[in-house]
């Protein structure tokens, strides 16, 4: 990486200096319950290193998509309290983010005290990148640290524009550790390297396809775009999730790749998720008129756990069916355990954020992969060759 790190400060770059964090504990909630603090423990390692070197932490995030005004639900006050609990220390929480109250409260801390302040997105600038409220950010701290990988695609106040104003600007462990991981995968690949790109829409991963097809040796597809796909080789699809606007697309596709490109060769079918007991199994070229896919069917979770298998480099985005619904789980699970496998016989195994990050963790596998990324939308950015503004706006390695 090409970045300034928080490695490459000098220890008095960062003893009693006010460390301005940017991370991203957009975790889900359930009332004022974190039901997943993934997020949060992969922020642990940069701030633990800033807590041994005696800078004083400001921490910024945003937490749901609130209208640039407050809203109580999107508040930040429970991931303090869970940050305090895993760092076992007390993190003080401040309800505002850049008023000259906040600036006061990072000015009164000691070294090793860490605040987390209030959501950024109850600012009307932050989604506008506005410089004045980018400016205003730079006050909270004498250092900025963008650990953000989540939401480096976005470029917004807290994420990008405060690097103009504030400096050194350096990625923080977590950022350094998704783009080297993911960085690796597509420069310098162990061969086999296949991509399994799932998710229910063609549309949000057309670009990777087109990205990834050059530098794979295979693209396994699966979800619901799979039938997008079908429509385009003229297969009955039923009444299964179609973009009829991307067939023509997705023709294209199947015979620009050729070979590289996998689609399932059967589908697990039911007339609605809710009829679960009438799932079954039918090929590809088979599915019934009153029915949907929901799920790979057996045969291909089977071939493309081979796949896996045979792999040395495997990156995984999108699950394969309506995994939070039993039995449409099944061809998730089985790319998830192949990929645990593959894992264990020596391969790089990379799955993107989102709903397959949320798979891998629920299935109890996530500690079983190489990298589990934090990001959804961002690693999808990186994959499609994109540059991510968050990291585009932090010191270059050579600056001083
Ligand atoms: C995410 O959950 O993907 C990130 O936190 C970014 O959130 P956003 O899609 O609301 O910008």
């Amino acid at each position: 990486m090409n970045k300034r790190t928080i490695r490459d400060l000098r220890p008095a770059e960062i003893k009693g200096k006010r460390a301005l964090v940017r991370v991203d504990f957009n975790v889900p909630l359930d009332g004022a319950r974190i039901t997943d603090d993934t997020r949060i423990r992969a922020a642990l390692p940069t701030l633990q290193l800033l807590i041994k070197g005696g800078a004083r932490i400001v921490l910024l995030s945003h937490l749901g998509r609130p209208k640039a005004k407050p809203e109580a639900k999107y508040s930040l006050a429970p991931v303090a309290t869970r940050l305090g609990e895993l760092l076992g220390k007390p993190v003080k929480f401040f309800p505002e983010t850049d008023t000259d109250g906040a600036v006061a409260a990072t000015k009164a801390l000691a070294d090793g005290d860490v605040i987390l302040l209030e959501n950024t997105r109850f600012l009307a600038g932050e989604e506008k990148n506005d410089a004045a409220l980018s400016k205003s950010f730079a006050r909270l701290g004498d250092f900025y640290v963008n650990d953000a990988f989540g939401t480096a695609h976005r470029a917004h106040s807290s994420t990008a524009g405060v690097a103009a104003f504030l400096h050194p600007a350096v990625a923080g462990l977590l950022m350094e550790a998704e783009l080297n991981w993911l960085g690796a995968a597509l420069e310098k690949p162990k061969r086999p390297f296949v991509a399994i790109l799932g998710g229910s829409k063609i549309s949000g991963k057309i670009d990777v396809i087109e990205a990834m097809l050059p530098k794979v040796d295979g693209i396994l597809v699966g979800g619901a775009m799979a039938c997008t796909f079908f429509k385009a080789m003229g297969f009955e699809t039923g009444t299964s999730l179609v973009e009829p606007d991307r067939i023509d697309m997705a023709e294209a596709l199947i015979e620009r790749a050729a070979f590289r490109l996998t689609l399932p060769h059967d589908a697990t079918v039911a007339p609605s998720i809710e009829a679960a007991a009438k799932a079954h199994d039918v090929k590809r070229d088979a599915i019934p008129a009153k029915e949907a896919m929901l799920d790979i069917g057996a045969d291909s979770a089977e071939s493309y756990t081979r796949a896996i298998l045979a792999a040395k480099t495997i990156v995984w985005n999108g699950p394969m069916g309506v995994f939070e619904t039993p039995p449409f789980d099944k061809g998730t699970k089985a790319i998830a355990n192949a990929m645990a496998e593959a894992t264990a016989k020596g391969a790089v195994t990379i799955v993107g954020g989102g709903d397959s990050a949320a798979a891998v963790e629920q299935l109890g596998l996530a500690s079983k992969m190489s990298h589990v990324s934090t990001g959804g939308g961002a690693s999808l950015e990186f994959l499609e060759g994109k540059d991510l503004p968050g990291v585009t706006a932090l010191d270059e390695k050579t600056d001083k």
